[in-house]
């Protein structure tokens, strides 16, 4: 099946998930091809989430040793996306046994993004030690987000945010169903608690210290003592904020994939942005769908600062 899509691009459903179509093939080939190492971490999250935020704290926080004077920081000449690439752009490609060999060279830990619901993951990341870190937001400003991203980088987007909500609420938008996506990861958080860290925006923007050392534990990688002291979270911190990250040059131009606009990753970054967009009915549809969607799981999202 085919719809059309938020960014003006057609989407199918493969394995009860809907795919834009630049991001079908890899999908499937990162799927069938992709070995995890145990030693590998997996960022992944639902769409206009955290996305570059929690790539860019998990690259400071794994590499901080490697990088540990800031000036000359790989996240201050790089987007977070092409340090922490989406292993479903890394696998769009025809020839998969020279990417396969490119990929065991990377130092490790090795750091990739993903979208993919976590029932889609190649079994190899499932069945090894390797981690994973998941964000997701709150879904009205997710579809907020959403919806000028898609205005920004194609002019042509004919849907209005009314009719996102409807799709988003159907569950028609790109790797979704959203509820479905969140429910798999967060599902597999509560029964295996050391392979999937689930984090929600929201929690990140209230008290980013913690989260950032809760990210650095789950990673076996806990900060001591002297670091703390030294201030080396708080570097962190800085380093991957919206302002820092949003000022740099590297940021500011070029796109991510071949479609989207780096620039247009960085907008408010903050929450409860929805409340100037929503109207009462948009607000009753979607209150009414998460109630249906989520009610009973325990996952439930802060919607204002
Ligand atoms: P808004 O459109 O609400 O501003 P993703 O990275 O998953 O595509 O998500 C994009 C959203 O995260 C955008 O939200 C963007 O502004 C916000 N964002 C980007 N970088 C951020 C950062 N360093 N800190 C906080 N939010 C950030």
């Amino acid at each position: 099946p085919k719809e059309k899509d938020w960014i003006a691009q057609h989407l199918y459903l493969f394995q009860d998930f809907w795919y834009p179509s630049n991001f079908i093939e890899g999908v499937i080939n990162f799927q069938k091809h992709f070995q995890a190492k145990d030693s590998d971490v997996i960022v992944a999250t639902v769409p206009k989430s955290g996305t570059t935020w929690l790539k860019a704290l998990t690259f400071a926080i794994l590499n901080r040793q490697r990088f540990s004077s800031s000036h000359n920081h790989p996240l201050l000449t790089s987007n977070s996306h092409e340090l922490v690439p989406p292993l479903e752009l890394i696998f769009h490609v025809d020839n998969i046994q020279d990417k396969l060999s490119d990929l065991s060279n990377i130092t490790e830990p090795r750091v990739f993004g993903t979208h993919v619901p976590f029932p889609s993951l190649p079994k190899s990341i499932k069945e090894s030690n390797c981690k994973i870190v998941y964000i997701c937001r709150n879904p009205f400003d997710t579809i907020v987000s959403l919806w000028i991203f898609a205005n920004k980088n194609n002019p042509l987007n004919e849907l209005t945010i009314e009719e996102t909500l409807e799709k988003y609420c159907k569950g028609i938008v790109g790797f979704g169903p959203t509820w479905e996506h969140m429910l798999g990861y967060w599902k597999e958080s509560i029964a295996n608690p050391n392979k999937v860290l689930f984090l929600k925006y929201e929690e990140l923007k209230e008290d980013i210290n913690f989260y950032v050392k809760r990210v650095a534990e789950f990673l076996d990688c806990p900060f001591t003592e002297e670091e703390e002291s030294n201030g080396v979270i708080e570097n962190i911190i800085n380093l991957c904020s919206f302002e820092k990250m949003k000022n740099l040059e590297v940021n500011k131009s070029g796109t991510v994939g071949r479609k989207y606009e780096k620039k247009y990753f960085f907008r408010k970054g903050e929450v409860g942005d929805w409340v100037n967009y929503f109207s009462p009915a948009m607000i009753e549809k979607l209150s009414k769908t998460m109630e249906e969607k989520l009610s009973g799981s325990g996952l439930s999202f802060k919607t204002s600062p």
